[in-house]
């Protein structure tokens, strides 16, 4: 039997239930560089303070080298540290042994947007799954030995940008931009 023309199902969703976001939170230089030597290769406190404030009373996951890049947990947030280490326990964290199991551990935890706040190899892992970006573009080329590069920046729409010179507490001009992935 033909179908008739223009006939369009109504779906309606099971659920109303919201769907935790999952943000990647990122500093990076304008040669893609976010890391030198497991540290942070600017100093740019404004950005460390949009950082908690984007961040705080969250969820977020971290890879073990950014653990011990920092020496602690982040305070007021959930740490979840991804390591393939299956031995690897501290007190102030939870561990994870992929970057699924650590997301699904968070969606566990909290309705909210989950943090990805790196490094580079977790970022990586997340890519595919990341729905925002929170991108701090630090308006300087510097030396490193740790980048992000986004696959492909038509994967995304710019929400937001605003610019900020340097002064005498921060080194660089910097940019706070937020992404929202293509739908
Ligand atoms: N500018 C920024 O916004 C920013 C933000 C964060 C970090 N950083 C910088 O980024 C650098 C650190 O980044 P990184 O890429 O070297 O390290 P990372 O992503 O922090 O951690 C890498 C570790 O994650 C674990 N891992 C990786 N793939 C895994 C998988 N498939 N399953 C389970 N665990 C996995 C491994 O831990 P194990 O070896 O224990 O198995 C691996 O050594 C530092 O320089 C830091 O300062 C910069």
């Amino acid at each position: 039997m033909p179908l008739v023309n223009n006939y369009q199902p109504i779906i309606k969703p099971l659920t109303t239930k919201k769907m935790n976001e999952v943000a990647a939170i990122v500093a990076c230089a304008e040669n893609g560089v976010i890391g030198f030597e497991n540290k942070i290769p600017w100093y740019v406190p404004a950005d460390y303070a949009y950082f908690r404030r984007v961040t705080i009373n969250h969820v977020i996951i971290l890879g073990r080298k950014n653990y011990e890049s920092i020496g602690h947990a982040l305070p007021k947030r959930v740490n979840i540290v991804v390591t393939r280490d299956e031995n690897y326990k501290k007190d102030d964290i939870i561990v994870e042994n992929s970057i699924e199991k650590a997301i699904e551990h968070a969606k566990s935890i909290s309705t909210e947007t989950i943090f990805i706040i790196g490094g580079a190899e977790i970022y990586n892992l997340s890519y595919p799954l990341l729905t925002k970006l929170y991108y701090t573009e630090i308006h300087a080329n510097v030396k490193g030995d740790t980048f992000f590069i986004p696959k492909d920046w038509n994967d995304w729409v710019l929400e937001s940008e605003e610019f900020h010179a340097k002064d005498e507490k921060n080194m660089y001009d910097y940019t706070f931009k937020i992404y929202n992935r293509k739908k």
